[in-house]
């Protein structure tokens, strides 16, 4: 007998998948080989402990996968140590934390409003709560492309004054590149460990389209299903001058995720991350992740020549933030990502520099060309989403979120009505839905 109503929401998301174009820049299509090897036997094993010391029998096979995994990933970023049992970019960044810090000591990471993450120390996750987490946010105006959004005064300041025992740098949501030297030297400084988060530029780092931290950091962490086209979960790496700094780093961060904070590990995902991290050491990544970045340049000049505000003036990444609060108003984020899902192009509401509004309702939105870039799509793919995109939100000039909390969900029920009605909106549908089935998912 078959579970019917979920292989039918299998079915649906797998037709979702393929009539849309995903733009939302943590996301990507896995490759089958990725996807097979989640589906595999390795989904029914229990392996706590790591290679070679566990605590249950029968796992010879599950050594040998996880230590090809932690092989590769060294490899790939020019590491000795890896550790690749977290069960997602989360539980990763909270193993970072019990390593570095004991609850109540100060950490410090970029503010989730200026693109941080939650995991950097925000007041809701628990690397807020149990730690003394200091943020830091972005410089908002006078930046362009090729600059550097952060204010390395503003951030030694901070660290002089609060003496952190962890400092994080990287992003959910930043479109430029990272300058790790100026953050270690901040880190050095005031004698913080310094952990990268490159969960989103992890591909990109693999492929030789961004800078890698592994000179300047201590720790890095990543995600292993964006850039990196994984499957989900995450890897812990630790650097030389990691070890350097401490020659127990390696062993303390294992002891971090297990026993500290997971269980058995995932085998059937060390596997399919073992997989991806083969895969990113291709020619052919290589080339994916040029045009990744390619793309995202396309799509933003797109953006930008109508008229569109985007944050540090560009990418240089593979990640565009859009700043609507003039284009459209604050807290318009919702209505575009909204309307662009009528038509089939996937985005999020994104916070901006200096937001005006919140979280919930933020004046941006974000998007990116990772998994666009996957289905083959190029140059001219990239005008046509950006000039969709300009379409849709000229349609949305005179919906404002009304500034009484109260009737807001209302307010965005009556334009959800509205916009599901548009008949400019069902024709840019119709057109994205035929480019989209010209490029088959993986
Ligand atoms: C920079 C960064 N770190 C960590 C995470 C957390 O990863 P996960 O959602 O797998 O817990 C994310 C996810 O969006 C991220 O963007």
């Amino acid at each position: 007998m078959k579970d019917t109503k979920i292989y039918d929401l299998v079915k649906k998301e797998e037709k979702r998948q393929k009539e849309g174009i995903e733009l939302i820049p943590s996301e990507n299509y896995a490759s089958e080989h990725v996807r097979k090897v989640l589906s595999s036997y390795f989904v029914n094993k229990y392996s706590e402990g790591y290679p070679k010391k566990r605590y249950y029998g029968g796992n010879e096979n599950v050594d040998s996968v996880e230590l090809i995994a932690q092989e590769r990933a060294k490899k790939l970023f020019k590491v000795p140590f890896a550790n690749v049992q977290p069960y997602s970019g989360s539980p990763a960044n909270m193993a970072v934390c019990l390593t570095t810090c004991r609850p109540g000591d100060t950490l410090m990471g970029q503010a989730l409003t200026a693109g941080g993450h939650l995991t950097h120390g925000h007041n809701v996750s628990a690397t807020g709560i149990f730690f003394n987490s200091v943020q830091y946010g972005l410089k908002s105006t006078g930046i362009h492309e090729g600059g550097d959004l952060f204010d390395y005064k503003e951030i030694r300041k901070l660290a002089r004054e609060h003496k952190p025992k962890l400092i994080w740098v990287g992003a959910t949501a930043y479109p430029l590149k990272f300058n790790y030297k100026k953050f270690a030297e901040i880190a050095d400084e005031v004698g913080a460990f310094l952990a990268a988060d490159i969960a989103h530029v992890a591909g990109l780092i693999a492929g030789g389209v961004h800078p890698s931290p592994v000179p300047y950091v201590h720790i890095v962490t990543t995600t292993t299903h964006k850039t990196l086209r994984g499957p989900r979960g995450a890897m812990i790496l630790v650097t030389e001058k990691g070890l350097k700094k401490d020659p127990e780093l390696g062993d303390k961060i294992n002891k971090a995720v297990f026993p500290g904070l997971q269980g058995g590990p995932h085998d059937n995902q060390t596997a399919a991350i073992a997989i991806a991290l083969y895969e990113a050491s291709t020619p052919a990544f290589k080339k994916y992740s040029l045009q990744v970045v390619k793309n995202a340049k396309t799509l933003s000049s797109t953006l930008k020549n109508g008229g569109l505000k985007l944050v540090g003036g560009g990418s240089e990444n593979h990640l565009i933030l859009i700043d609507l609060s003039k284009t459209l108003s604050p807290g318009s984020g919702v209505f575009v990502q909204k309307a662009l899902d009528l038509v089939g192009l996937t985005l999020n509401k994104n916070t901006v520099p200096a937001e005006p509004m919140s979280p919930f309702y933020p004046s941006g939105v974000r998007l990116g060309t990772p998994a666009a870039t996957t289905r083959g799509m190029k140059d001219k793919e990239m005008k046509f989403i950006g000039e969709k995109m300009l379409e849709v939100i000229n349609l949305l000039k005179d919906y404002k979120l009304p500034e009484d909390k109260k009737l807001r969900s209302k307010y965005i029920a009556k334009f959800e009505a509205e916009i599901g009605k548009n008949k400019i909106i069902k024709r840019i549908g119709g057109e994205v839905r035929k480019v989209a089935m010209r490029f088959s998912i993986p």
